[in-house]
């Protein structure tokens, strides 16, 4: 692991190289510059500033009201505090609807936000615009499986990948996205053995939450694993303020459970 004390910063190589060890890569939501120092400091890979923080810190009941300038204003103070992390942001729902728009607006959360990368929630029709952010150097990550922002449309909250047909359609779906030039997979909701079917096809990193342990790494929503967050903390998630005192231990463990495999285990996972 890089440690934080070796004032080395992740980047994309770095990400790159822990698959390539074998070493899970511990990745963290934050919000806000206390919390993101905290993450930062703790030694967490990436750092994402999620539209999660639609309903975590907004209080909205899904992530669809969010707007491009909400994630600029939270990447930017995020940034303030991150030395070590690498800084991943959001495309809020209808931020990405054409390319020429998914470029603006990835600009803007590098530009003005001071990300690093811009995570969008993709599907076959997002290969275009994939395509167009690659061309411009822009870092992606696209956001598979179950994907938040589509809640209305899918009508609900559901694993993704259960039956062979789902499997295959998102094994073919993230193979066209790897070849459009996204940089790192992430993978919601997804059947374990889907998920590692999945990346035993790819070669970028992949970043699970809720897809097993099969994967290159994992992301919690920080709010939930310190166990603030409203209603019930979804199955995938841990509350590891149990047994912890500070905010700190709490987030050191997850990482160390992420990095010896103690985390996730089946019961967090999908069949
Ligand atoms: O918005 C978010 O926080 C996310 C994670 C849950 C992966 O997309």
């Amino acid at each position: 692991m890089y440690t934080n004390n070796e004032l080395k910063t992740v980047t994309l190589n770095t990400l790159r190289d822990l698959k390539s060890k074998g070493e899970k890569i511990a990745c963290l939501t934050a919000y806000d510059a206390t919390f993101a120092n905290l993450v930062d400091k703790a030694g967490t890979e990436i750092i994402l500033v999620g539209d999660s923080l639609g309903m975590v810190v907004q209080g909205h009941k899904t992530t669809v009201p969010v707007k491009i300038e909400d994630m600029i204003y939270h990447t930017k103070i995020v940034a303030s505090s991150v030395n070590y992390s690498f800084l991943i942001s959001d495309m809020p729902f209808m931020s990405f609807y054409n390319a020429n728009v998914a470029l603006d607006n990835a600009k803007r959360l590098m530009q003005d936000g001071g990300a690093q990368m811009v995570k969008l929630e993709g599907n076959r029709s997002q290969i275009n615009i994939i395509k167009k952010l690659a061309l411009s150097d822009i870092p992606i990550c696209a956001h598979i499986g179950l994907r938040p922002q589509s809640v209305n449309k899918m009508g609900g909250y559901k694993v993704q990948g259960k039956s062979s047909n789902e499997a295959n359609a998102l094994i073919q779906e993230a193979k066209k996205i790897e070849d459009s030039g996204a940089d790192l997979l992430l993978l919601e909701c997804v059947s374990s053995q889907t998920a590692k079917e999945l990346a035993s096809e790819i070669s970028i990193p992949i970043i699970g939450i809720g897809a097993g342990s099969e994967v290159d790494g994992q992301i919690l929503v920080l709010y939930d694993i310190l166990g603030i967050s409203q209603g019930q903390l979804p199955k995938f998630s841990k509350n590891y303020m149990d047994g912890n005192n500070t905010i700190e231990d709490a987030i050191k463990q997850y990482i160390q459970e992420v990095k010896t495999l103690k985390y996730p285990t089946d019961k967090h996972s999908f069949k």
